[in-house]
């Protein structure tokens, strides 16, 4: 069963329409990347999962459970990082978590064993100075511990790592792969890279509707091109390749890409194995999700 799915969701602005058909299924345990360009509506979609924004039409279930605007039932599955979270800087990170255990009524023992086990996972067990002091990256390390306090079935987190360096960007994505066994987590992002790293599925956002979504695999997979690249032992084995066969682009170090309406593998391979041309690798490149994004995009 999906964790989070959406279907048909439509959201307007005054005369701008925002979402306009939204679909959305999100399996339980996955790592789903939600990307979209500034202003495609990536917050608006997940403040209307939280029940905070009203959809103008259209279904959302959180593990099969219906999302009514206004009612919270199910954000006791939901764990939330807005995109700027908000704490009270006088406190110390594990204050802060004690204070948001005892306004979600939980019990005081079990919370400081969650308390512990999460300052610990995300880095700040040992933090004794007040959030005030804390760096970008450590604030958001702490809101996504504070998210996962009650143990949620769904992890939300809006743009975790848009305003981090790569070392804190690397943290949090870490943090997220972590915690994957224990719930499901959806994150918006425009940063590919951190998808490319983490995620196993994806939707792409655009003009309203999810373009392209599912399993990152399977997208990749179907997007397939015809490029192959090979690598060789040697650069005069790889010179040898060149001449025979003149539209193989040379690359770095032993490595040459060639396109399958020019060539075939066949063709390539035959080649090779005639001169006894020591080979290294030979694959078929996969897009990356740059490639996939413009495509989405059409630019
Ligand atoms: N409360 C609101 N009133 C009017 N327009 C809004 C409101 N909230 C969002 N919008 C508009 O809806 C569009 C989508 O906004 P949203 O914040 O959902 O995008 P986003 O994908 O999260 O962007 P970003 O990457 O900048 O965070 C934008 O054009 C925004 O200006
Ligand atoms: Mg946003």
């Amino acid at each position: 069963m999906d964790m989070l799915h959406i279907s048909d969701l439509h959201k307007r602005f005054g005369d701008r329409e925002v979402l306009r058909g939204l679909n959305l299924s999100v399996p339980e345990h996955s790592i789903y990347g939600f990307i979209g360009k500034n202003g495609s509506g990536k917050t608006t979609t997940m403040k209307t999962v939280l029940g905070l924004l009203k959809g103008d039409s259209g279904k959302i279930t959180v593990n099969g459970e219906r999302v009514v605007y206004g009612q919270t039932a199910t954000n006791r599955l939901i764990g939330y990082l807005p995109d700027v979270p908000e704490f009270y800087s006088f406190m110390t990170a594990s204050e802060f978590l004690r204070f948001c255990g005892e306004i979600t009524g939980m019990k005081r023992k079990e919370s400081e064993t969650r308390i512990e086990e999460l300052l610990s996972l995300v880095g700040l067990g040992c933090e004794p100075h007040r959030i005030k002091g804390f760096s970008r990256g450590m604030k958001q390390r702490l809101g996504i511990a504070q998210a996962l306090l009650n143990r949620p079935k769904l992890l939300i987190c809006d743009e975790p790592t848009s305003a981090l360096d790569p070392v804190g960007r690397k943290e949090i994505l870490d943090i997220l792969l972590a915690v994957r066994e224990q719930t499901t987590v959806l994150f918006s992002t425009h940063v590919l890279s951190d998808v490319e790293r983490i995620c196993t599925d994806v939707a792409f956002l655009k003009d309203g509707v999810t373009d392209m979504q599912g399993r990152l695999s399977e997208i990749k997979t179907k997007y397939r091109g015809k490029d192959y690249r090979l690598e060789t032992e040697t650069d005069s084995e790889l010179r040898l390749i060149t001449q025979a066969f003149p539209h193989v682009t040379i690359g770095e170090g032993n490595r040459a890409t060639f396109c399958e309406s020019d060539y075939t593998v066949s063709d390539v391979l035959h080649f090779v194995a005639d001169r006894g041309i020591g080979i290294l690798k030979i694959e078929r490149l996969e897009p990356t999700l740059e490639d996939l994004f413009m495509e989405v995009t059409g630019r």
